[in-house]
């Protein structure tokens, strides 16, 4: 047996880490500032992380939600209080998709509503509910209907309030910032317009943080950037570290029935003590200040640059939109400086670090960046 074809992989393969370092097989380094695509929220192998699941692994590694959890427990209430979400309920599951599938399951349960509106632009998974409000046509398969869906341009409120008020919508779904589009931002103004329009018309709002999520535009959720609070709040990648993970945040109006939501590994023992450790590192490193911090550095560094037509997005979630000649710098950026940045197309380098990210490797990016430029 071979894998299944669907990944462009780099002819690279990592076998160890610490912070924000990788080494290849034949001991070759590697700068992380991409963090295997915002998953390593606090490095790899922080020492704290690699302590907390691997004493879980020894005590528990597995048991279903049949039992009591109090891992589940402890996570609900860091995750409340550090997110300042401490009213919501939390639903756990494996993926980002997987939350977003829940996200809208229930939106549309609590609502008794079938249609969604999503934004040009939006990502928000490739399973079938997930993939249907995602806007790219490319990864959809004809089972993948989207008779329910109805995408607007992100930031015309006009487009919404048009959909909006017909009373049809369960729910909006909208990303913190836009990810894999090329780090697009809605701006603070259109957050709360959307929650109002929300408001006046039953529609729930759902924020999906699964990559600006868990503090790394400076604040924990990016939404939160504009005051606004949502009604689901859906998360994944840097939750656990690594550790698969995926969360509903659910406000305390919104119910479910025994059994409309579920899953064998949601909550398993070993991703809740890995996303604990994550928000105990966040919480005693500070690192939702110090991504806020890294990222005016970036900013003040590159912003203007002479190779960039705009510098997007906050804290360590950074969109670096190259002009037309530096095509290819992502790859130079690999193969010539040994370092590993996100994509999206061919002239969007992303940076999506760990928050611990050190200076001197944020300087190191700069320098290379430079050389390279010039
Ligand atoms: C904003 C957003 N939503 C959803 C997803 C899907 O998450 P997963 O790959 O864990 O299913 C992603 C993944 O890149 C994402 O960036």
């Amino acid at each position: 047996m071979d894998l299944f074809n669907v990944y462009k992989r780099w002819d690279i393969e990592p076998v160890r880490g610490r912070g924000s370092t990788l080494w290849d097989r034949d001991g070759n380094e590697y700068l992380d500032l991409y963090g295997g695509h915002a998953v390593i929220s606090v490095g790899h192998c922080h020492p704290h992380y690699v302590a907390a699941v691997t004493a879980q692994l020894g005590r528990l590694g597995f048991y279903s939600n049949a039992v009591q959890s109090s891992l589940q427990e402890t996570l609900a209430e860091k995750l409340g209080r550090i997110s300042g979400y401490d009213s919501y309920h939390l639903f756990l599951c494996n993926s980002g998709a997987e939350a977003n599938e829940n996200a809208l399951k229930l939106a549309s349960f609590h609502t008794g509503r079938a249609k969604v509106l999503a934004f040009g632009g939006a990502f928000h998974g490739r399973t079938s509910g997930a993939v249907s409000v995602t806007d790219n046509p490319k990864i959809r398969a004809p089972f993948n209907a989207t008779g329910n869906v109805t995408f607007v341009p992100l930031g015309d409120l006009e487009a919404a309030r048009k959909e909006l008020s017909t009373g049809a919508y369960a729910a909006v779904i909208i990303e913190g910032i836009q990810g894999v589009a090329g780090i697009r931002e809605p701006s603070e103004a259109f957050f709360q317009d959307l929650r109002a329009l929300c408001d006046g018309t039953g529609t729930l709002l759902v924020a999906d943080e699964i990559q600006s999520g868990c503090g790394r535009t400076g604040r924990f959720f990016a939404h939160q950037w504009a005051g606004v609070k949502a009604d689901l709040v859906t998360m994944a990648k840097g939750l656990a570290g690594g550790i698969p993970i995926g969360a509903v945040l659910i406000s305390p109006d919104i119910q479910a029935s025994y059994g409309l939501l579920g899953t064998t590994f949601g909550g398993n023992h070993i991703a809740c003590a890995a996303a604990i450790a994550v928000l105990d590192i966040i919480e005693g490193e500070s690192l939702v200040a110090q991504a806020e911090k890294l990222g005016n550095w970036f900013r003040e560094q590159l912003e203007g640059d002479p190779a960039l037509v705009e510098y997007r997005g906050r804290g360590l979630m950074i969109g670096l939109e190259v002009k037309p000649e530096f095509k290819g710098l992502r790859d130079r950026l690999l193969y010539e400086k040994h370092i590993f940045t996100g994509a999206s197309g061919e002239r969007v380098i992303r940076l999506l670090p760990a928050l611990n990210l050190h200076w001197q490797d944020a300087r190191t990016f700069v320098d290379a960046w430079r050389e390279l430029t010039r």
